[in-house]
């Protein structure tokens, strides 16, 4: 296998989730390639985080918008601390949900030696532990911080299996580790926590959660700055049409179902928002898969996961650039 940035012409390489698939996949990684990689979210798209030539790969790659910075992923609390600066609350929400879906934007360190790409040039880092055996295997062989934002093209579906990242990335990366279907199923949950505790993305960890931990609400972004580009309006798209809250599909539309609203497809039979959560960006992909030119959603309860659940259809739906 041979590290490649930008072509989209050389194979991807399959590989195992034991330890001969991440001893090769570190390799990778080490002279400056592409891996893709389960977490307990979605599968990420890996590169050194330290090598600006391998970032710039993942922007490529992914045809991203170069504004657009880049979680970090490391194995434990001890390693993030050696990138950015924690507060005494940060340290406190990551003892309590590391390894887990949440991701802390925190000031970076200036010893850091993490490329200027990845922050796209601001002066603070997003952080995370994964909590996957597959994710936290790679740090450990690997020894280093691993910049990866979700595995698929920009702008379109999250992969929560490995055959998601390389119907979307197959030729532009050097290598996907097959760990089967991600249990979460949607991104971390982003805080700025810089100053008060800010939400920038909802997501895996549940907002009421944090607030419990915190012992208070969560500030939204103020502003129209872009603070999480991950949170332009359109996002998370599949080919067709989306139309939401739907309680029955319209002539030509494909019924995507929730709890009493039995679809073509079901997030959840039982109304369950962990397994809508964990199902949402496969039924998304099976959608495309079917050439469904016009999708119809049930509605979804807002509370718990069901919030990152909405936040993601309402992207999905949102008008196309
Ligand atoms: O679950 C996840 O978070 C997955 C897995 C692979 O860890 N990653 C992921 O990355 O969703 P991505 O690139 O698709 O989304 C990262 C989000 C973007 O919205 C980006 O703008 C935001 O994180 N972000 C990164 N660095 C930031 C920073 N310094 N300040 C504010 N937002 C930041
Ligand atoms: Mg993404």
């Amino acid at each position: 296998m041979q590290s490649r940035n930008d072509n989209a012409t050389s194979e991807t390489a399959i590989l195992g989730a034991d330890a001969n698939g991440l001893a090769q996949a570190a390799a990778v990684l080490q002279r400056g390639g592409l891996i893709a990689f389960p977490t307990e979210t979605v599968y990420g798209l890996g590169a050194d985080a330290r090598q600006p030539v391998a970032v710039a790969g993942i922007y490529a790659a992914k045809g991203r918008p170069s504004f657009n910075p880049l979680i970090v992923h490391v194995a434990d609390l001890a390693a993030a601390e050696a990138l950015v600066t924690f507060t005494p609350l940060a340290r406190q929400l990551a003892q309590a949900f590391w390894p887990g879906a949440l991701t802390l934007v925190l000031p970076l360190r200036p010893d850091a030696g993490i490329s200027s790409l990845v922050t796209a040039g601001l002066t603070t880092l997003a952080v995370r532990v994964p909590d996957h055996p597959v994710a936290r295997g790679l740090l450990r062989e690997f020894g280093g911080p691993v910049a990866a934002p979700s595995a698929n093209p920009s702008g379109r579906i999250s992969p929560t299996t490995a055959a998601h990242v390389l119907a979307g990335l197959a030729g532009r990366i050097d290598g996907v580790i097959d760990g089967g279907a991600c249990g979460v199923g949607l991104e971390s949950t982003i805080l700025d926590m810089t100053g008060d505790p800010v939400l920038l993305r909802a997501g895996g960890v549940p907002e009421e959660a944090l607030e419990n931990a915190l012992g208070g609400l969560l500030r939204r972004p103020t502003g129209d700055a872009i603070t999480a580009p991950g949170m332009m309006e359109s996002h998370y798209a599949p080919r067709g049409t989306v139309r939401l809250n739907a309680t029955e599909p319209r002539p030509g539309e494909v019924l995507l179902g929730f709890g009493a609203v039995a679809g073509h497809l079901t997030l959840s039979r039982n109304g369950d928002l962990r397994e809508a959560a964990a199902n949402l960006f496969d039924c998304l992909h099976r959608l495309d898969a079917m050439s469904a030119s016009a999708v119809a959603v049930a509605p979804v309860p807002g509370h718990g996961l069901g919030a990152a659940i909405n936040d993601r259809l309402r992207r999905a739906a949102a008008p196309r650039p």
